[in-house]
């Protein structure tokens, strides 16, 4: 059907994107980089501790990001979500330890903690080093979501005053690129009009086609006060409409309250608020992750002719490269091209089906 070819072309550039990644810098002359740049991706832009981090879990649907007050995510988090079988147990992969599948999510906020000290050391340094992740559940939808330091103001205690720029740069070097989906993440607790997650956007996408307005902490505004100028689209205006949240409070992570309770406790805030009740269907992390999935198959529908082409320059330039590659030498390059090959044929033999199935290039 039209959603299961959707899904395993999603699928297929999801599996590309990996191979490019492992492959690094190799076929730096071909058309693989113009590839990876034409795949859409998920970035996550506020300020420290605005709930990025808890943003992105619920968004998964699974407990597995270091989350807290101050600076927690230090380096990049490259989060590739493949979409597996109905029945099929979860599990995690680093790029970095390929041979250890993590069937325990708590295993992973560690290994995410160590591997980011490992590289900045036990401080608050911050490192443009990503950590790729990916996990493989029936429950997720085909998805790179990238998690990035908290945008801020002042350095704090151990670290040097250039920090903030670094983090601003880094930050910066994802959300400029045209296929990013930029999540702005604003705690409703703070002014809007500060807000440097929407003057990132509004630069970065001026007519803001790619940014979703996220609004957190509800929960935690003054008695009195409610966020309906902005959640109704009048404060700040954008392309999109604004979604309320409400994640986990610290005390709830320290009492270990589950996704499962903590979704069930989001609806209940929004279906019982006498502000927000009329717009309880759009709100929360659920509706969030599948407007995001939504958006994400339309991006792809609209790149579909793109991406194609480039895959069949890829296949054309992966071929004369492994001809020429006929030696022993860079044999881990050559199985590499070798899988992105295979990959980029699957995705076209995929399509072509699709194609063959009676509606061209499908319901655009
Ligand atoms: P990040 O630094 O932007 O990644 O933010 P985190 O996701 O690490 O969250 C920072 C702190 O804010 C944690 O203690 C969270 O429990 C808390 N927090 C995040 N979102 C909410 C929310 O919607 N409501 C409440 N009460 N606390 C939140
Ligand atoms: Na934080
Ligand atoms: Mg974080």
């Amino acid at each position: 059907t039209e959603m299961a070819t959707m899904e395993s072309l999603i699928g297929l550039v999801n599996r590309i994107q990996r191979a490019c990644t492992v492959l690094g810098d190799h076929g730096g002359d071909t058309a693989l980089p113009t590839l990876w740049e034409a795949l859409p991706s998920v970035v996550v832009v506020g300020g420290q501790s605005s709930g990025k981090s808890s943003v992105l879990e619920s968004v998964v649907g699974r407990d597995f990001l270091p989350r807290g007050s101050g600076i927690v995510t230090r380096r990049p988090l490259v989060l590739q979500l493949h979409k597996t079988e109905p029945g099929k147990q979860d599990y995690a992969e680093f790029l970095h330890l390929p041979q250890k599948k993590f069937t325990n999510f708590s295993m992973v906020r560690k290994e995410i903690q160590d591997e980011t000290d490992r590289v900045t050391g036990k401080s608050k340094q911050i490192s443009p080093i990503p950590i790729h992740l990916s996990i493989h559940s029936p429950n997720v939808v085909n998805l790179t979501l990238i998690d990035l330091p908290g945008l801020t103001k002042v350095a704090v205690e151990g670290q040097p005053e250039s920090v903030v720029q670094e983090i601003e740069t880094m930050v910066r070097s994802y959300v400029e690129k045209p296929n990013c989906l930029i999540l702005a993440i604003t705690p409703a607790n703070q002014d809007l009009a500060t807000s440097d997650a929407i003057k990132l956007s509004r630069e970065v996408d001026p007519t803001g086609e790619r940014t979703f307005g996220v609004l957190t902490k509800l929960d935690l505004m003054d008695k009195g006060t409610n966020a309906l100028d902005i959640l109704e689209g009048r404060a700040y205006p954008l392309q999109r409409p604004w979604v309320g949240i409400v994640n986990r409070s610290q005390a709830d992570i320290n009492r270990n309250v589950d996704m499962i309770a903590a979704r069930r406790r989001e609806r209940e805030f929004f279906v019982t608020s006498p502000d927000y009740g009329h717009l309880a269907g759009g709100m929360g992390s659920e509706y969030l992750a599948k407007l995001l999935s939504r958006h994400l198959e339309s991006v792809i529908r609209t790149r579909i002719p793109g991406i194609i082409s480039l895959i069949n320059r890829s296949i054309d330039e992966l071929e004369a490269e492994l001809d020429h590659l006929g030696r022993p030498v860079a044999i881990d390059s050559g199985a590499q091209l070798y899988t992105i090959l295979e990959l980029c044929r699957a995705f076209d033999r995929v399509f072509q089906e699709h194609l063959d199935g009676g509606r061209p290039g499908g319901d655009r």
